[in-house]
C-alpha cells in the first residue's frame, strides 16, 4: 500500500519512547510494535506494513541487543546503520523509531562491569529446548528479557514476528502467554528472487556466497516437495533436505522437523500431520536459519 510520507518521530532512549507511547494510549489509539535488530530490509519493511494495516501507528526499536549473542565476535560485527534504518522507516510511513543502551533498557539493574542482574533475566518457556536452544545456549533468555522490557516500554496492543525466526515466534508466544499481553502477529518470510530468506546477516557474505546461500531454501522446498508427494516421516523429510545440501558450500548444523503446534526438543520419530523444515548452516563464517511450513500453501 502507498502511504503518505509522514515525518518519523526518532527517539534516542527507552525512557522518551515510554512516554511517547504512554501519550499515544492515553489518547485511545492502538499501537503495533516492530522490535528490531536493525540493518532493515524489506522482511522487516514487511512487518511495519503489516502492524501500520492494523493499527493507528506503528513504532519499530532498533537495538543490538547484546544478551541474545552466544558469540562476541558476532555481536561484534552485526550490521549497524541507524541513519539508513531510519530513512527505509520513515518511506514506510513508520510513525515512531527508538534506540537505546542496555543501561538505558536496565536502568540501576547492571553490576559494576555493566553485566544484567541475575534478577532482571526472563527465563524462557519450554520452546526454548532443542534447535537454536541447543546450538546458541542462553540466546532465548537474552530474547525473552529484551522482548519482555521491550514490551513494557511500548505496551503494544499487537506485536509482529517474522516466521523466519520461528522458533523465536514459539519463545515470544510463550513469553505473551504469560504476561498476558501483546496479540502477537506472525508474519510470512521476506525472499531474495534466489528464494534466500531476506536477513541482515546477508549484508555479511561475499556476494559469491550470497548466491550460493540459496542452497539453505533449495533444501526446504525439496522437503516440501516431498510432503506434496505424500511423504509424512520426519527423517525422510530431513532426508530429502540433507541430500540437497549433502555437496553444497554450506557448512550444516541442523536440518530437522518439528510439529510447528508442539514443539519438541528432538525430531518426531513416527509420521505427523502438520510439519515445519528448519536448517542452520554457516558460509564464508555467516550463521543463516531458514524454515519452511510444509503444510501450507506455497
Ligand atoms: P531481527 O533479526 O532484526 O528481526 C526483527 C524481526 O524481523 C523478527 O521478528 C524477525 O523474524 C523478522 N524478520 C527477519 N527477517 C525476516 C524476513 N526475511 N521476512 C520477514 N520477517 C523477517 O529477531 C530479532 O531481530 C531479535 O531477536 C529481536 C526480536 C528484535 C529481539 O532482540
Amino acid at each position: 500500500m502507498n502511504r503518505a510520507p509522514t515525518p518519523l518521530v526518532s527517539l534516542p532512549d527507552p525512557a522518551a519512547a515510554r512516554r511517547w507511547c504512554a501519550d499515544w494510549r492515553a489518547r485511545g489509539r492502538t499501537l503495533g510494535f516492530v522490535p528490531t535488530m536493525g540493518a532493515l530490509h524489506d522482511g522487516h519493511l514487511s512487518l511495519v506494513e503489516r502492524a501500520l494495516d492494523e493499527n493507528d501507528a506503528a513504532c519499530v526499536s532498533v537495538f543490538v541487543n547484546p544478551l541474545q549473542f552466544n558469540e562476541q565476535r558476532d555481536f561484534e560485527r552485526y550490521p549497524r546503520d541507524l541513519g539508513a534504518d531510519a530513512q527505509l522507516l520513515e518511506g514506510a510511513g513508520c510513525t515512531m523509531l527508538f534506540t537505546g543502551t542496555l543501561a538505558g533498557f536496565f536502568p540501576g539493574e547492571l553490576d559494576a562491569r555493566g553485566e544484567l542482574l541475575p534478577a532482571a533475566w526472563r527465563e524462557p518457556g519450554p520452546s526454548a529446548t532443542g534447535l537454536e536452544g541447543d546450538l546458541r545456549p542462553g540466546h532465548f533468555r537474552g530474547v525473552a528479557t529484551i522482548v519482555e522490557r521491550l514490551f513494557d516500554v511500548v505496551r503494544p496492543d499487537r506485536a509482529y514476528f517474522g516466521h523466519k525466526d520461528f522458533q523465536q515466534t514459539l519463545v515470544v508466544k510463550d513469553l505473551a502467554r504469560a504476561l498476558g499481553y501483546p496479540a502477537i502477529v506472525v508474519c510470512p518470510t521476506a525472499r531474495e528472487a534466489s528464494g534466500l530468506a531476506r536477513s541482515s546477516r546477508n549484508e555479511l557474505l561475499l556476494p559469491a556466497d550470497r548466491e550460493r546461500a540459496a542452497v539453505l531454501s533449495r533444501a526446504l522446498f525439496a522437503a516440501r516437495d516431498a510432503w506434496c508427494a505424500g511423504e509424512r516421516r520426519p527423517a525422510r523429510l530431513s532426508a530429502a533436505m540433507r541430500t540437497v545440501l549433502a555437496d553444497g558450500p554450506a557448512t550444516l548444523e541442523y536440518a530437522e522437523i518439528r510439529d510447528p503446534e508442539r514443539w519438541t526438543r528432538d525430531e518426531p520419530v513416527g509420521p505427523i500431520e502438520r510439519a515445519v523444515a528448519l536448517v542452520a548452516a554457516r558460509l564464508g563464517g555467516v550463521r543463516l536459519i531458514d524454515n519452511l511450513r510444509l503444510d501450507e500453501p506455497a
